[in-house]
């Protein structure tokens, strides 16, 4: 129950405040031959192109293999730097790419994998916030959710529906004028 203080005396505060709670659903597969043939497909590739990633200083290889609305893959991989902060996640190299390469055609999936040679490859990791932040404004401008599947090199494997659903609280463009 909120308190405030009033000449020394707490009364109770008649504003309550609104529990509010956000959660949403996702998938978990022990396995990638669980998937669906072309979820499964997208997901092999993202693995083997792991290897065209430019990763010197972390030694994490990740790569990323987009379906899009017309039929067209388009990939990624991390692209690293001397310069520490100027490296690039393989999931905003294939953002980017697919912009230019196919201009306003949506992402239906993307799959997201990863080979690090300081630790095991064999669970899922999520894309960073700054990534987050691009695949949703992708979805947003194509209007289309894109469906993510993550994967280490063997293991479990999560797909989540909609990038919108990695990042509750989003700053978006409602906001600009
Ligand atoms: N990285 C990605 O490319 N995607 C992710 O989802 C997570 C991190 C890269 C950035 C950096 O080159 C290396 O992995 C280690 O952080």
């Amino acid at each position: 129950m909120p308190l405030t203080k009033s000449r020394g005396i707490v009364v109770f505060n008649p504003i309550r405040m609104a529990e509010k709670k956000l959660e949403f659903s996702y998938e978990e597969f022990t396995h990638s031959s669980q998937l669906n043939t072309t979820d499964a497909a997208l997901l092999t590739q993202a693995r083997e192109i792991t290897a065209q990633a430019y990763a010197p200083y972390s030694n994490f290889h990740v790569g990323a293999v987009a379906l899009l609305e017309n039929g067209e893959l388009v990939v990624g991989t991390n692209q690293e730097n001397a310069s520490y902060p100027v490296g690039i996640c393989a999931e905003r190299v294939l953002l980017g790419s697919a912009a230019t390469i196919h201009p306003n055609v949506p992402i239906v999936a993307m799959a997201i994998s990863y080979n690090s040679k300081e630790v095991k490859s064999d669970h899922p990791i999520s894309p960073c916030g700054m990534c987050r932040q691009a695949l949703l404004e992708y979805e947003t401008r194509t209007e289309k959710p894109i469906k993510i599947i993550l994967s280490g090199q063997k293991g479990k494997v999560f797909i989540i529906n909609t990038a919108f659903n990695l990042l509750p609280f989003a700053f978006t463009k409602k906001e600009l004028k």
